[in-house]
């Protein structure tokens, strides 16, 4: 009996699996689309580095540390980055658009799921920090942070 309900377990598990990587890229349809789905998509990454700047320059102690600065920064973050995956399904990687996005996001959809995730993870960690008021966890959590945007770039953004 407990096998049986692993296997079913499992099965399920695949088929999730299966499901979260078809649905994930849509080719664009037109050139135009593709443009579209480009700027929106780079519309939420300069919101990411906007609320990311601020952060950065606290950890490396180049700005005051304000830990209610920081929540509202990574509460907005954390909100982007569940906006992602949305903003990326549209696989652009067929038209000739102005990009650093590498094709490999749409070929590779659990990796890039699994990225976007990361971010999801430590932004809302930091959420956490920031009301603990403890300025050495808010910039340890701020380099968490960090890192996710970074290993993203590493593996999907051209340099
Ligand atoms: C899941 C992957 C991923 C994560 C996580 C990620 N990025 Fe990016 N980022 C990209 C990709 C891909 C591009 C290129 C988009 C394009 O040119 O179409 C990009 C582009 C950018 C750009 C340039 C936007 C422009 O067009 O002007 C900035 C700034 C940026 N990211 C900042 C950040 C910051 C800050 C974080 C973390 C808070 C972050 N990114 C997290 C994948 C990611």
């Amino acid at each position: 009996m407990k096998f049986i309900t692993k296997s079913i377990l499992a099965i399920a598990a695949s088929t999730t699996l299966v499901v979260a990587t078809t649905s994930m890229a849509q080719p664009a349809s037109s050139e135009k689309q593709a443009a579209k789905a480009t700027e929106l998509r780079q519309s939420i990454f300069k919101l990411l580095g906007s609320n990311m700047g601020p952060l950065g320059a606290m950890a490396k102690g180049k700005a005051p540390m304000n830990a209610e600065a920081v929540e509202t920064n990574a509460t907005r973050i954390n909100q982007l980055s569940l906006m992602l995956a949305d903003y990326m399904r549209t696989d652009t990687s067929k038209f000739d658009v102005k990009t650093e996005a590498l094709p490999k996001i749409w070929q590779e959809a659990e990796h890039f799921s699994k990225a976007i995730e990361n971010l999801t993870t430590a932004s809302a960690a930091l959420v956490v920090a920031a009301k603990s008021n403890d300025e050495g966890a808010i910039k340890k959590a701020i380099g968490g942070v960090g890192k996710t945007c970074g290993g993203c770039h590493d593996d999907f953004k051209k340099d």
